[in-house]
Formats: C-alpha cells, sequence, structure tokens
C-alpha cells in the first residue's frame, strides 16, 4: 500500500490535483469555444416540471429563471417530494464567467429551538421530529427562487411562477404514484384535517386521474409572485403560517420568517483521475463525503479490478467517509468543520491505514462519539426531488429540494395550502440515536437556534475533460452514494442514461452492512463479500430518482435521461 501511496503523491506533486474549494477563476478555453451552443434540457421529476422548465426556456429565460420554473412547478406536483414549505440546495454555473456558486436554501432551527427538544422525561427521543409542526424547520425555498430570480435571472417573477400558479388553481391529474407514497403515510396526515381537505379530500387516498387542486397555495405562489421574499415571510402569509404552527403545539414566531436568509456559498471543489467535480458544501454533507471516498479510491485501477474488489474498495472508502460524516459534520456557521482537512490525501492516508484488501472494516472498530443505537433501514426512495437545466448559453443548475419524508410532517399551515417539512429530523436529535435515514450524529449536528441541518443532498457538476454531467438524485443518506457511483461511471465513459440506471448499492457506516437493490450484485460478488466479513442487506426494491444531463464540448450534442424507477421527464430541445 506504501508504494501505491508514494505515486498517489507523487501525482499530486506533477499533477494539479485535488484542490478542494479551488476558485479556479481562468475559464477553461474549450468551455468557451462551445458556448455558441444550440441545443437545451430539463430533466426532472415530473413531466410538468420539465414542460414549465422548457417553456420558461423557450420564452427567451435563461436556465435560472427555469430553475425557479421547475422548483415552483414541483411544489406544486410532487406535494409528497418538495415544496414551498421546505427547502434545497441550487448548484449554479455561470457560463459567462465559468464560475460557480451553491445557493443554500436549506430549513434552519427556529429561535425556539433547544437541543433536547425531541427527548422525553426519561430521556427517550419523542416522534416530534418527524410529524405535525414542531417537526418543520423555517422554509428556504421561496427566499432561494425569490433570491435566484432577482439576481441571476432575466424574467420576472410573476412569469417563471405562473406555470406553477396554473397547476395549483386549476389542478392537475393525480398518477398512480401519488397515491402510492400517499398511502405510505395517509396515518400520519390524517392526524392534520387542513391536509386531509386539500391532499384526501374525499377521505382517502385519490385515485390516479384524480384532479388535485390547491387554491390556498396557488395564492402564495401569486403573492411571492407580486411581493417576492416579502410575500411569503412578511405580512399575510407570514401571519397565517405562524399562527397555525403555534395553534398546533409549533414553536415558530415571525422573527424567524422576517429573519430567513439564503446563503451563497463556494460548492466543495476536487478531482479525481480524468474528473472535475463540483458538488454541494456544509450544511451539506454531498460534496465532502464523496470527494472524500474518492481520495481513497484515487490509489485503484477500479476498471482493472474484479466486482468483488472493486466494491470491496468502494464500499470500504464509503465506510470510512460516512463515519467522518457522523463525527464530524455539522453546519459550519456554527461549529467548526476542519474540511481542508477532511479533503486532504493525509487524512485519506490515515483512513486507509488499517484497510484490508482480505477483509471488511468493522464500523465498530471505528466508534468513538458516535454511538450506535441499531439505526434501521427506513423507507426512502423517491420523497425530496432532483432537477438539472443546461441552458442555450451553457448556463447550468443542478438542484436537489426536500421537505423530508413523504408530504414531510403533514402538517399544512391553515389557509396556506403550504405542507411544513420535517427536517427537523435531520439534526442528530440525540447523540447516536439514528435519524429516517438511519444516520447518526454527534454533537457538531445538535439543535441550536438559527442553525441548519446536515443534510445529504448533492447536486453536482462534472467534467471528464470532454463532457459536462448535470446531476443528482433524492434518497437521504444513499443520495451520496448514487452520485457517487455515477460519477465513477462517468469517469469511465457512461452516458445520462447509463448513469441514471446504475444498479446501485450503500454503505453508511451505521448500520455495518451493504445495502444493495435487488440485482444489484452478482451472486458470486455476494458470495465472496460475504467470504470477507461484509453483512449484505437485499433492499428488495430499488431506490433513488436521478436526472442526468450530458454535454459533450466535442460533438456539442446534449443528452439527457431521468430515472426509470420514477415517473420523471428528460427533454433536450434545439434552439430554432
Ligand atoms: O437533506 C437530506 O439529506 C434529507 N432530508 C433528504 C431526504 C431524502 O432524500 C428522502 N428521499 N428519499
Amino acid at each position: 500500500m506504501g508504494k501505491l501511496w508514494s505515486a498517489c503523491f507523487y501525482l499530486i506533486i506533477c499533477l494539479p490535483l485535488l484542490s478542494a474549494c479551488d476558485d479556479s477563476s481562468e475559464p477553461k478555453p474549450d468551455v468557451l469555444e462551445t458556448i455558441s451552443k444550440s441545443e437545451y434540457a430539463v430533466a426532472s421529476a415530473h413531466p410538468l416540471a420539465t414542460q414549465a422548465g422548457i417553456k420558461i426556456l423557450q420564452e427567451g429565460g435563461n436556465a435560472f429563471d427555469a430553475a425557479v420554473a421547475v422548483t415552483a412547478t414541483l411544489a406544486v406536483v410532487e406535494p409528497y417530494a418538495s415544496g414551498i414549505g421546505g427547502g434545497g440546495f441550487w448548484l449554479l454555473h455561470f457560463a459567462d464567467e465559468d464560475y460557480d456558486i451553491m445557493v443554500d436554501g436549506r430549513e434552519v432551527a427556529p429561535f425556539a429551538a433547544t437541543r433536547d427538544m425531541y427527548i422525553d422525561a426519561q430521556g427517550n427521543p419523542t416522534k416530534n421530529s418527524v410529524t405535525g409542526p414542531l417537526a418543520a424547520g423555517i422554509p428556504g425555498t421561496p427566499a432561494a427562487i425569490t433570491h435566484i430570480a432577482e439576481n441571476y435571472g432575466r424574467l420576472p417573477l410573476s412569469q417563471s411562477l405562473a406555470p406553477a400558479i396554473e397547476l395549483a388553481r386549476d389542478g392537475f391529474l393525480l398518477t398512480e404514484f401519488y397515491a402510492k407514497r400517499a398511502k405510505v403515510v395517509v396515518e400520519r396526515l390524517q392526524q392534520f384535517p387542513e391536509t386531509m381537505k386539500i391532499f384526501m379530500p374525499n377521505g382517502e387516498v385519490p385515485q390516479a386521474g384524480f384532479k388535485l387542486v390547491q387554491s390556498d397555495l396557488a395564492q402564495v405562489l401569486e403573492q411571492i409572485a407580486a411581493d417576492g421574499f416579502d410575500g411569503f415571510y412578511r405580512g399575510d402569509v407570514a401571519q397565517k403560517l405562524v399562527s397555525s404552527v403555534q395553534q398546533a403545539g409549533g414553536i415558530w414566531q415571525l422573527e424567524d420568517l422576517d429573519d430567513y436568509q439564503v446563503i451563497e456559498r463556494k460548492p466543495i471543489k476536487g478531482n479525481y483521475k480524468n474528473l472535475e467535480i463540483v458538488s454541494a458544501t456544509l450544511p451539506s454533507s454531498g460534496g465532502i463525503v464523496m470527494m472524500q471516498v474518492l481520495n481513497m479510491l484515487s490509489q485503484f485501477d477500479l476498471p482493472a479490478m474484479n466486482e468483488a474488489q472493486r466494491k470491496h474498495v468502494i464500499v470500504e472508502a464509503m465506510r470510512r467517509a460516512y463515519y467522518d460524516r457522523a463525527r464530524y459534520l455539522g453546519d459550519k456557521d456554527f461549529v467548526n468543520v476542519q474540511v481542508d482537512e477532511l479533503l486532504s490525501m493525509s487524512h485519506a492516508e490515515k483512513h486507509w491505514a488499517d484497510f484490508s484488501a482480505q477483509h471488511a472494516t468493522r464500523s465498530e472498530d471505528y466508534l468513538e462519539n458516535v454511538l450506535d443505537d441499531k439505526p434501521k433501514v427506513n423507507e426512502q426512495a423517491q420523497n425530496t426531488t432532483h432537477f438539472s437545466i443546461l441552458d442555450q448559453d451553457g448556463n447550468q443548475v443542478a438542484a436537489t429540494l426536500s421537505i423530508n419524508y413523504y408530504f414531510g410532517s403533514g402538517f399544512v399551515a391553515k389557509g396556506t395550502g403550504v405542507l411544513l417539512n420535517n427536517e427537523m429530523d435531520d439534526f442528530s436529535i440525540q447523540p447516536g440515536h439514528a435519524n429516517l435515514w438511519g444516520l447518526v450524529g454527534s454533537e457538531a449536528n445538535a439543535i441550536e437556534p438559527g442553525k441548519r441541518m446536515l443534510s445529504s443532498m448533492s447536486p453536482t457538476f462534472l467534467s471528464d475533460g470532454q463532457r459536462i454531467a448535470i446531476l443528482g438524485t433524492p434518497g437521504g443518506s444513499r443520495i451520496i452514494s448514487m452520485v457517487l457511483l455515477s460519477a465513477l461511471a462517468f469517469s469511465e465513459g457512461a452516458s445520462a442514461e447509463q448513469m441514471v440506471n446504475l444498479p446501485r448499492y450503500h454503505h453508511q457506516f451505521l448500520p455495518d452492512e451493504i445495502q444493495y437493490e435487488s440485482g444489484a450484485l452478482q451472486a458470486d460478488t455476494i458470495a465472496t463479500l460475504q467470504s470477507m466479513g461484509h453483512v449484505l442487506n437485499d433492499l428488495e426494491r430499488s431506490y433513488g430518482n436521478m436526472h442526468v444531463i450530458v454535454w459533450d464540448l466535442k460533438t456539442k450534442q446534449v443528452t439527457a435521461a431521468s430515472d426509470l424507477r420514477a415517473i420523471g421527464t428528460a427533454q433536450v430541445e434545439t434552439s430554432q
């Protein structure tokens, strides 16, 4: 192993590799040469949202206007996945300046939140981090879309929000996909009459073909179109949100909304072999964990390995990076996170010191301040959403948005139609307690007023020198491993379609097991991994909902693909 590491360090010194958080302000000539391109694309989790994005691009909007339209439309047509009562991360690439930023519209803990607010008198976690208004962080999505429209868009909000307003006001036809997701949480939704009135008007899960009308939500969106930030965070809508939350036992106050701030952050940037990676930074763990895994893997020639060996090293790298996630990561505006250190090759080397090519490492041997209360594998699939956009000028957006679980907290603030998130559960509500995604955490991700909860959402841009990829997916803790596996595939030449349809497997340190989609691992690979001491968990279903756009700078061809596991669509158009 020593030799491999020396080779690796040689490469680092001799090649401009691994520059976490570099600014790379020099425009890449090959990108500039192709700026006068003619194809553009949108890929999202719902056909109506993809259509809305394309429409806005055809009306003269840029990728950022289209991102506003797609975000708002998904909020209307996928109430089980995202919404203006939630938050997310929008990764933006400005083609003119060859520059990237991450718009952080993550929810924040209300000012009245306390570290132990979800622990009962006996010291046990309650369900309040999951169900009802106490589970909701202060939403960031309305602030993010107004910020993006006002600073980077070309069109007025009234135009980019028009498709969403129309679909909320006039209704749209539900599919079986909606019904399946509503069924999972029907008991939670039944606790809240305002939610039932809108999402289950006849007291039961609506069938495919039912027209869902959301008049209150249409009005709130109109208010945002008219007044921007103030339309949601101040005035009439804010009053309704706060009084409804408080009446139901929640702790939101007007100052929480008034004070909400979008933050523009420098994304995580790094290199792996032929790849340049731009991905989400804290409060998302995505870019850091993915780069850590890639750093550990950079010593191997993965394509030359057999399946079992390849999976063994990838899983061992995931185990170690997810350990760091649990141990060290949290909102860096509140806690000190040594990001540069975590992303350094010397840190990767330390992690790899106990790696064995023959045996699985035991996560237990890593336990220090991260306790295990036997994290369970939770149902996680297509709650949360992702979309990718490439416009006529080469501007790019990758955005992953969430209200956390299906239909969030289940609570709709009266008279607003706004379904509130249950993102507070992404905090480490008690050190060692596993959240909905089986993730444990430490003090770094403990609740504090105004703090952002740690996320796994990982909107990402990749470049292999010739091609650019814009990608992301929902999937809770598995988001990072899904994006990682697709990044590895892209570096080996995979197309957009191959990236979204790749069989998926995952390890997140705890529980100490390889989780995989049915059929993702061959029988002989499973047998070899088991003989090495890995615990295998066939999830007996698929997970994730990835959307990818690939732009080939040489051929100038744009291709796009939406995950076959769900109902999204990818559309590529040519400018006239
Ligand atoms: O921010 C996070 O990491 C989670 N709230 C995302 C949840 C999610 O992706 C659920 N999807 N299946």
